[in-house]
């Protein structure tokens, strides 16, 4: 979208506010139904927290084929209005809520609880015993790579190797009321690390080197793993891998039957340096620019938006437009006040506005009520985030 236009168009708005760009949006679905070439895509919740926008995907995605929560009260929430096939993409030892969903056989049908412990199986065998249920398990296996000296991941499973599952396969198999059902395993040092970052050539290197190391090697613990639980007579309904960055490698298992995709419908600007895909910044926010310190130093109400993470340069929210906006270094995105330096070519003034995008996707619509849809330059809609109806998972 153009400056002019959008400053045009929402001038009178109160801001700050966050706005969606259906076109951009449309394109970005377009991009992950042709990157992951048919195969199933679960949507991650967690990157888009908006009900509109989640029922939007479910309509135009022609690969959907579930969602992945964050939340176990957030699974309940969606299942309640009316979402299927949702998979609980983290564990979870809130035992009001295991009770709410094993007592009610529309919840206990739609979702899935994700386990890598003892603990969970026990937990969640426990309380269907209670309720005459059956609770449907995902197996969470760890994805990260070793290298010497080098940790290559995340640290979320402690199921490592095809030893540690046989291992839970068999000190749960005296648990009658849990069924396993499913294996994810998520590649966040293939699918949330850029390979392609401006002015770090010689990482970018080492990241694509390190990256197609671990793919090979995940690709085969996966293929392990899917053995043991055919060898153990275990039919799953499906094998979930990858996230938006990993979409071409994930895709090469063969035995991985869908991918979760969120983050990549936004596009936060988090996943602008990948060497394999390029998205339309979709979600973005503004500004009111109120004072103007210097000539070329403007300085916007609010936007101190930072995302979550290790919190380095990369988790502040990023000019977007007009073209040319700097954050200053030693203020960055402030708590009420954002100044940012401005040497492009558009007369800015006080009152105008200013857009910034998010480093995260979903994080965005935390910060607000509602997103306001814009399509073909004009407001389409505007629809509650999660916030804005009055829900706040985490
Ligand atoms: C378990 C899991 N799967 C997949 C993803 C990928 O989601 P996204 O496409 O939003 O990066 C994530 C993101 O953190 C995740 O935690």
């Amino acid at each position: 979208m153009e400056y002019k236009v959008l400053n045009s168009i929402f001038k009178a708005l109160k801001a700050p506010f966050a706005i969606l760009d259906m076109n951009a949006l449309d394109e970005n679905i377009q991009e992950i139904a042709k990157r992951s070439k048919g195969r199933n895509i679960r949507i991650a919740t967690k990157s888009i927290r908006c009900r509109y926008v989640l029922n939007y995907l479910l309509e135009n995605l022609p690969n959907y084929f579930g969602w992945m929560t964050f939340t176990i009260e957030e699974a309940i929430w969606l299942s309640e209005n009316g979402f299927t096939n949702i998979l609980l993409g983290y564990p979870t030892f809130e035992l009001e809520l295991i009770e709410q969903v094993l007592s009610n056989e529309k919840h206990v049908s739609s979702i899935y609880f994700m386990v890598d412990k003892l603990e969970h199986v026990e937990l969640l065998n426990e309380i269907a015993i209670k309720y005459n249920a059956h609770a449907k398990l995902c197996i969470d296996v760890d994805m990260s790579s070793t290298f010497p000296g080098i940790y290559f991941g995340v640290y979320r499973s402690s199921i490592k190797n095809t030893a540690d599952l046989k291992s839970l396969i068999q000190s749960s198999s005296s648990f009658a009321n849990v069924k396993w059902k499913g294996l994810m395993g998520y590649e966040a040092q293939i699918a949330g690390i850029g390979d392609n970052v401006p002015g770090t050539a010689v990482m970018n290197k080492i990241i694509g080197v390190l990256k197609s190391k671990s793919i090979k090697e995940i690709a085969e613990r996966r293929a392990a793993c899917l053995k043991v639980l055919s060898d153990n007579s275990i039919n799953l309904d499906f094998v979930n891998g990858g996230g938006t960055g990993s979409i071409e490698s994930t895709l090469k298992e063969e035995g991985v039957t869908e991918i979760t995709v969120g983050s990549g419908f936004y596009q936060s600007h988090l996943f602008d340096n990948y060497s394999n895909f390029k998205h339309k910044p979709a979600l973005f926010y503004a500004l009111r620019i109120v004072r103007k310190p210097t000539d070329s130093i403007f300085t916007a109400s609010g936007g101190g938006y930072i995302a979550s993470g290790a919190t380095d340069i990369s988790k502040q929210p990023q000019p977007f437009l007009p073209r040319g906006m700097k954050l200053i270094k030693n203020e960055g995105a402030g708590e009420v006040q954002t100044p940012f330096e401005y040497l492009g070519k558009e007369p800015l003034k006080i009152g105008d506005l200013v857009f910034f995008r998010h480093a995260k996707a979903g994080e965005l619509c935390e910060r607000f009520n509602k997103l306001i849809l814009v399509r073909a330059n004009k407001i389409e809609q505007i629809v509650p985030t999660y916030r804005g109806e009055n829900k706040c998972f985490l």
